[in-house]
């Protein structure tokens, strides 16, 4: 059977949007009309995955609330005739198992999916940051494409990258170092996180999505805390494809964006990107940010 299980990590304090996520998750923050983690688990069930494991933390219950079946919502819409406001939690009887397990101190990414371990054991996994949107309005299937390659070249991990246009941005991500010329599939000789621009090996950025074999687990275990007292995640992957784990790298394709709304900068330009192409509300944004800019040119 192919993979079907994705663990999505939603247990970070989100400290770079504070005050906004004081006392709520970064991931339930609006992008348009939804959540950034409902575009996360749109995304992941296009692209087949049936069984979700959400890695939450303190402060995070309103993410299990989101995606439980609200049945006293439900009557009260179909009393009162709001059919079109009923379609809008569709999403709600979705084919999907939601499972959930704590990390009980945010110890890093890394350490966010050793959290996952006794659930997933054995099994292969996709694991898809719950703080980024692949694609507008997470039209993407990146994650069947991955899962594709996985069991085609019998990887140990595939990751999605995005090629920054900017060279300066590589100092912001991790980097991937591809062994000869990286085509839409390369292999994956390294991974250097957040590298100087003179010695980034590429200006491929990880994606937030990526296919692990379970021998990721045994490299996290052994992963020394990095930057911040973090286990880092990267490093557990450097440590996999240092013991001779296969590495693949799949770039995004046209169109098909990261959105990481864990920063203003980008939250902010994520919003109006999704508002813009609202389509009912999308076009008389576009005249009032029109306008606002017409009237305010010298900002
Ligand atoms: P980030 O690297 O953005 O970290 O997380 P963060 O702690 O959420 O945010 P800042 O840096 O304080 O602003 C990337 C993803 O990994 C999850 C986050 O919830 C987010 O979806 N994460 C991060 C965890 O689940 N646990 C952690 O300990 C750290």
């Amino acid at each position: 059977m192919s993979i079907d299980l994705a663990v999505v990590p939603v247990a970070g304090h989100g400290t770079r949007l504070l005050p906004s996520t004081k006392s709520q998750p970064k991931e339930m923050l609006p992008v348009g009309r939804k959540p950034v983690v409902q575009y996360v688990v749109e995304e992941l069930t296009r692209s087949e995955m049936r069984r979700l494991l959400f890695v939450t933390g303190n402060g995070k219950e309103s993410i299990e609330n989101f995606f439980d079946v609200n049945h006293e919502l439900i009557r009260f819409l179909r009393e009162t005739g709001r059919e079109e406001l009923l379609a809008t939690l569709e999403f709600e009887r979705r084919p999907v198992e939601y499972a959930y397990t704590r990390q009980r101190e945010q110890l890093g990414l890394g350490h966010a999916i050793l959290c996952a371990e006794p659930f997933v054991a054995d099994q292969s996994f996709v694991v898809a940051l719950g703080d980024s949107i692949i694609g507008l309005h997470a039209d993407s299937n990146i994650v069947q494409r991955m899962v594709s390659e996985f069991e085609r070249t019998k990887a140990d991990v595939v990751i999605a990258f995005e090629e920054l246009d900017d060279p300066k941005e590589v100092v912001h991500y991790g980097i991937a170092q591809p062994r000869g010329t990286a085509g839409d599939v390369f292999e994956l000789a390294d991974v250097i996180e957040k590298p100087d621009v003179a010695e980034a090996p590429s200006r491929l950025a990880v994606a937030a999505r990526y296919v692990f074999s379970p021998a990721i687990f045994e490299h996290l275990h052994v992963t020394k805390p990095g930057k911040k007292g973090e286990i880092q995640l990267t490093d557990a992957i450097r440590g996999l494809l240092k013991a001779g784990g296969k590495g693949v790298g799949l770039r995004l394709a046209a169109g098909e964006r990261r959105f990481d709304i864990g920063n203003f900068e980008s939250y902010f330009q994520t919003f109006v990107e999704f508002a813009l192409s609202d389509e009912e509300y999308g076009p008389s944004l576009a005249k009032h940010v029109r306008k606002l800019l017409e009237a305010a040119p010298h900002k």
